[in-house]
């Protein structure tokens, strides 16, 4: 099994604001379980299709599974809507697109979903804690937002400078080993 690459910031891919999903189809089932698998060996608890560089609205996600705990149960979100949101909460999140990195963001506390899944049912969600949080997460990746959008400019310029350093350093160690 091949797994796809997760693009990584500032890749301008991550920026696109993603298509809704108008039919279920064959491939996007292959889609989603590939995404599932990248997730896992990853590992995260979420991942947008944009991270993949499909630019579609689906989310899959598995707020329950850690490394160490729970048995997998992967959930596939397809052209989520956020209803409502409420309250406020301050929650120290990563991104699989964003490396080496954990900023803290103010997020809604509680949210109201609606989404569809793999079967075309749809469902309407009250959630909070961790899966509110990471609902707003990969929401977010399908309009092109990342969370390092949501901090201050200050700590986003700090770890943009930081994250082009570690590229120009890749890049170097590549064209050395070209070189051979
Ligand atoms: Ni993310």
């Amino acid at each position: 099994m091949a797994l796809r690459p997760v693009l990584l910031f500032p890749d301008p891919r991550l920026k696109r604001v993603s298509a809704p999903v108008e039919d279920v189809t064959d491939g996007l089932r292959e889609l989603a379980a590939d995404m599932i698998d990248v997730m896992y060996d990853e590992p995260g608890i979420g991942l947008a299709a944009p991270q993949v560089a499909e630019a579609i609205r689906m989310v899959v996600m598995d707020t329950e599974w850690t490394e160490e705990g729970n048995d997998r149960d992967a959930q596939v979100i397809i052209n989520p809507e956020i209803l409502e949101r409420e309250g406020s909460v301050i929650w120290t999140e990563g991104c699989l697109s964003v490396p080496d990195f954990q900023a803290e963001v103010e997020r809604a506390a509680r949210v109201k979903v609606r989404y569809i899944d793999l079967e075309g049912k749809e469902h309407v969600e009250d959630c909070d804690d961790l899966r509110a949080v990471c609902f707003q997460h990969e929401n977010d990746h399908l309009d092109g937002v990342l969370f390092v959008d949501r901090i201050s400019r200050l700590k986003r310029g700090l770890y943009t400078k930081k994250r082009k350093k570690a590229l120009k350093l890749e890049e170097e160690d590549v064209a050395e080993s070209g070189a051979l």
